[in-house]
């Protein structure tokens, strides 16, 4: 059996993660999907129960699920890719599962939730009082995980916030979270959190699961210290925005240019888009669920950019220099790319392939700022 075959008692399925290649074998699936799909084969679930799927990464769960017709509730376009790739490679018709944003409400009442664990306690507190509103008290409610990454906080919000909770045994450093739902309980949802810009009347306003949802990273900080002169720009493209405090911060500085806001998670772009709303700036915007800038099209000015460089709990820059070949493609001939990164991450071997120039224009102890400018792609 290869690493791309997935046997369970409901089929087998060949399954590869995004951007899978022979030098970075990952799977597209981990024991934690294995010991949810086991459950739902042993329980004899009616063919027309209605399933939700949550956080399943690469679309594992709704592919061997598909027989129900799954709804996928998930953070990321990253996600909804690899699941139509999946699907396509298993014959699948791509609407033989629905795909439903995080932002988004999941939809009706389901009898059956399998959840993978998120990394962050905050999506799975926004997920858990969400989901109240579409179970009922038999709603089988089983969340998978990996030993190492589940804490006993993520245990005790199924309590707080679901009702009684147990657990498995570990099996193949897997368990599984049980919870029945109960009516009684009446927790609310959290409220985004909200700081300002040092220096600025900005405001910043943080959903669930967004990157520096409490304060202002001090890399995005040092850029918005140091940021570079984008008065001849007429579009500027925050990259990855997360809150959008870097378009936010180029908005209210150059009023004439429009922004352009991308990320991978739709609580991001939400977060992004409130922020913008509340602090009444007048540039024309768009907002752009994309991965790194594949979904994008258009020419832009500028790209400011602090990359993502951990996905899950492995450090990598796969995705940075994905986003900077995309920032080639679509920056106009005189246009430049600026980055923060952290100063143990050389990202000059990333830039220099994608464009003529690369330059460090200032750095601290901590970090540096790069400037990138003569697009290569062009
Ligand atoms: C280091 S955070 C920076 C957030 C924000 N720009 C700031 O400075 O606070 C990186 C951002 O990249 C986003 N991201 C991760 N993978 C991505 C991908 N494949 N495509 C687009 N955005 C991605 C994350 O969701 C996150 O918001």
């Amino acid at each position: 059996m290869s690493d791309s075959t997935l046997q369970t008692a409901l089929g087998t399925f060949e399954l590869l993660p995004l951007h899978w290649h022979p030098r970075s074998p990952l799977r597209a699936w981990n024991a934690a999907d294995e010991l949810l799909l086991e459950q739902v084969a042993g329980n004899a679930l009616p063919p027309t129960a209605r399933v939700l799927v949550v956080n399943d990464q690469s679309g594992a769960l709704a592919v061997a699920l598909h027989g129900w017709q799954p709804h996928s509730w998930n953070d990321h376009v990253t996600s909804q890719l690899a699941l139509a790739q999946n699907l396509a490679r298993n014959q699948l018709p791509p609407d033989a599962v629905r795909f439903i944003p995080a932002d988004t409400a999941p939809d009706g009442t389901y009898d059956a939730v399998l959840l993978q664990l998120p990394k962050t306690l905050s999506l799975l507190e926004y997920q858990l009082v969400t989901l109240r509103a579409h179970v009922h008290p038999q709603t089988q409610i089983v969340a998978g995980g990996m030993v190492k990454h589940m804490s006993s906080s993520m245990i005790e919000l199924f309590g707080q916030l679901i009702g009684s909770t147990r657990t498995s045994l570990a099996q193949k450093k897997a368990r599984l979270v049980f919870a029945t739902f109960d009516p009684a309980l009446a927790p609310t949802l959290p409220t985004p959190t909200r700081y300002p810009i040092p220096g600025t009347p900005l405001q910043l306003l943080n959903h669930a699961n967004v990157f520096s949802q409490q304060k202002l990273d001090i890399g995005t900080r040092f850029l918005l210290e140091n940021f570079p002169d984008l008065n001849s720009a007429n579009s500027i493209l925050d990259l990855g925005c997360g809150n959008g405090a870097l378009g936010i911060f180029a908005g209210w500085k150059f009023p004439q240019s429009a922004l352009h806001f991308v990320d991978d998670a739709f609580l991001a772009l939400r977060s992004a888009r409130e922020s913008f709303a509340l602090n009444g700036l007048s540039n024309a915007v768009h907002f752009h669920a994309s991965d790194a800038l594949e979904q994008f099209s258009g020419t832009v000015d500028a790209v400011l950019c602090n990359p993502p460089f951990h996905e899950g709990n492995r450090m990598h820059t796969e995705i940075a220099a994905r986003m900077f070949r995309g920032a080639a493609r679509h920056l106009s001939s005189h246009g430049t790319l600026t980055i923060v990164a952290n100063r143990h991450l050389d990202y000059r071997p990333l830039l220099q392939p994608n464009f003529r120039q690369v330059k460090l224009l200032t750095g601290n102890s901590k970090f540096v700022i790069l400037g990138a400018s003569g697009p290569k792609a062009r």
